[in-house]
């Protein structure tokens, strides 16, 4: 439509997004002597990072022996071997350093008797190559170690000169016809207008879209805007079948109660008040990876062990761990279960269930944060231009299955790692890239859309058909069946998208707009999560099929490529796992049988 008008702004660098990975590309690229502007649909503090409790992990060793590539074993077995072992090796090397400079920063890490940064047992983290016990390798601040950080890289980044554009919404992505990026369109929710960031690189880092699913830890902004502008761009998305619950979300409400009260102690047990971990993880028990967990009381609810009137739920014990130390390493639950279960840690059990938490998958990267774009004839092929960083990304550092406390130190050391990239790859002031006439015409069109759109349905109606199809229909368990109705489900959703209404016009605050624009976004992640899911006929990971019980390495040793077009329209391809290491420190990691 005519009467929208573009100011425009040119950076060598813009990020979209400003949690930890944001934040800390920004911070790095900005340091690095790159003029970069950061753009958020939240103040940066309130991104999503500031919900992580448990902590990061780097095997710095304070509370016992430790090494980087007992770190890699694990998160490559965590990972079921869908992980890219290069990119694993950089994440697992790098973290040390990575953690260290929080340090440095001012991160306020809790401390051990002799001042070092305390660090605590969390999920699949072991020692020895699996062999030893358990690792203490998950550095926290008590438990609000993502708030810490946040605040942390938010003051630092400031301090570098970084340029924030806040509450400004990202549209759409800026390409060359030639296949590049050249920037994004973001509209300023505040006063209506409509700005066109022309930059060398632009890096996504809006985080993962856990709320296409109806019980979720993850804030309602984590809509994954970022990874739907890159399949508008006609680009793929990797590995969406592979969707985390976390074990221990507060029963009914969804809020995360940390793995670090298990690695503090806590327990689990089910209505006969066994501790039935030691069943499915006898070596591990409470603390095995997540899918295990989520799986084994996904299992005890299913055969009527479940707790509660409904038996539908499962007891978190904290209660007999001496209330000092809760009150110290773990006030933020404690708080959370008062509020939102009405419950006293220090005398009951929390009622939990398994919820959705991450998304292995995303915008296909290699280890820098450089989107990929695969064709048969370069699987690695780059996309110039254009980065991702975070839990938008798909490194894959987290192959089938994400560890604890490993998302909080991937958005550092691969969000450093991006900004590293950019230092080298982009001078200053200069664009290699001509910048389309039409710029941005995409972005108008999009917005202009929904703006005025005059269906019957509102979007929220059409959102919570979506949240219910992936809840019910792409859950913890997965068949044949059951994901080709959440098919049928959520392809219906995407049709009645054609009449979808909104009341307000205006461009001032509408967060009927907004709101749109955002399930848009969710709807076609939704349709790549679940064609992955019923295309991948085999378990691995987070992704268990009761009709393909076993990991099949044979013939899914291998990433999916998801692209969905604009009419919901999904293409499946598939990209090698890379099976090699970066250096010679550590031997690619063989595949064996996966148990805790
Ligand atoms: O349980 C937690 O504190 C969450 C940590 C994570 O997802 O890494």
């Amino acid at each position: 439509m005519s009467d929208y008008k573009f100011t425009d702004h040119e950076y060598d660098v813009v990020v979209v997004g400003a949690g930890g990975a944001g934040l800390r590309a920004t911070l790095g690229a900005a340091e690095g002597g790159l003029k970069t502007a950061c753009i958020s649909k939240v103040f940066p503090t309130r991104s999503h990072t500031v919900a992580a409790q448990g902590g990061i992990s780097a095997a710095l060793g304070n509370l016992g022996e430790d090494d980087w590539r007992w770190h890699m074993y694990d998160t490559v077995k965590g990972a079921d071997w869908l992980g890219d072992q290069d990119a694993i090796e950089y994440l697992c090397k790098n973290s040390a350093k990575a953690v260290y400079e929080l340090e440095h920063f001012g991160v306020p890490f809790s401390r051990t008797e002799d001042g070092k940064i305390y660090q605590r047992p969390f999920g699949g983290m072991t020692t020895e190559y699996g062999e030893g016990p358990p690792a203490q390798r998950t550095c926290a601040a008590a438990d609000r170690t993502g708030h810490a950080i946040l605040h942390t890289l938010y003051g630092k980044s400031i301090s570098a000169s970084a340029d924030f554009f806040i509450e400004y919404f990202a549209i759409d992505l800026i390409m060359a016809p030639t296949g590049e990026c050249v920037g994004v369109v973001a509209l300023c929710m505040e006063d209506g207008s409509l700005h066109r960031f022309r930059s060398s690189q632009t890096i996504l880092a809006t985080g993962g879209y856990g709320r296409a699913y109806f019980s979720a830890t993850s804030a309602h902004t984590c809509t994954g805007d970022g990874s739907a502008m890159v399949l508008r761009a006609g680009l793929p998305l990797q590995d969406m079948e592979f969707v985390q619950f976390h074990p221990t979300g507060i029963y009914g409400a969804g809020c995360l109660i940390t793995e670090g009260s298990r690695g503090e102690g806590g327990y689990l047990v089910n209505s006969e008040g066994e501790r039935f971990m030691e069943r499915y993880a006898p070596k591990a028990k409470d603390l095995a990876s997540r899918d295990v967990v989520s799986r084994a009381m996904t299992v005890e609810i299913l055969e009527g062990r479940g707790v509660g009137p409904e038996k539908d739920h499962i007891f978190l014990h904290l209660d007999h761990i001496d209330p000092a130390i809760l009150a110290e390493r773990l006030p933020g639950i404690s708080e959370s279960a008062k509020v939102f279960a009405g419950v006293d840690v220090t005398k009951e059990p929390i009622p939990v269930l398994p919820t959705v938490h991450y998304n292995m998958g995303g915008i296909p990267t290699n280890y820098m944060g450089e989107v990929l774009n695969p064709t048969p004839e370069d699987e690695d092929n780059i996309v110039q231009g254009l980065m991702a960083v975070g839990e938008s990304a798909c490194a894959s550092v987290h192959g089938a299955n994400r560890l604890g406390s490993n998302s909080l130190i991937d958005l550092v050391v691969l969000g450093r790692a991006a900004a590293i990239r950019c230092t080298e790859t982009v001078k200053t002031g200069i664009f290699d890239l001509e910048f389309p006439k039409d710029a941005g015409q995409n972005s108008i069109d999009r917005l202009d859309k929904f703006r005025n759109s005059n269906g019957s349905t509102p979007t929220s109606e059409l959102r919570l058909s979506m949240q219910k199809a992936m809840q019910n229909n792409c859950a913890v368990f997965r068949t044949d069946e059951v994901l080709k109705e959440g098919r049928v489900l959520i392809n219906k959703v995407f049709e009645n998208m054609s009449d979808i209404g909104i009341k307000d016009k205006s461009l001032i605050w509408n967060s009927d707009l907004i709101e749109t624009l955002e399930f848009d976004n969710m709807i076609v992640q939704a349709i790549a999560t679940i064609s992955g899911a019923d295309e991948r006929t085999e378990s691995r990971g987070s992704h268990a099929r009761e009709d393909f019980p076993d990991r099949n390495d044979e013939d899914w040793m291998k990433h999916t490529l998801a692209w969905v077009d604009e009419d919901g329209k999904v293409d499946i391809s598939y990209r090698k796992v890379h099976d090699y290491t970066l250096s010679n420190d550590i031997a690619y990691i063989p595949p064996k049988e996966r148990v805790y």
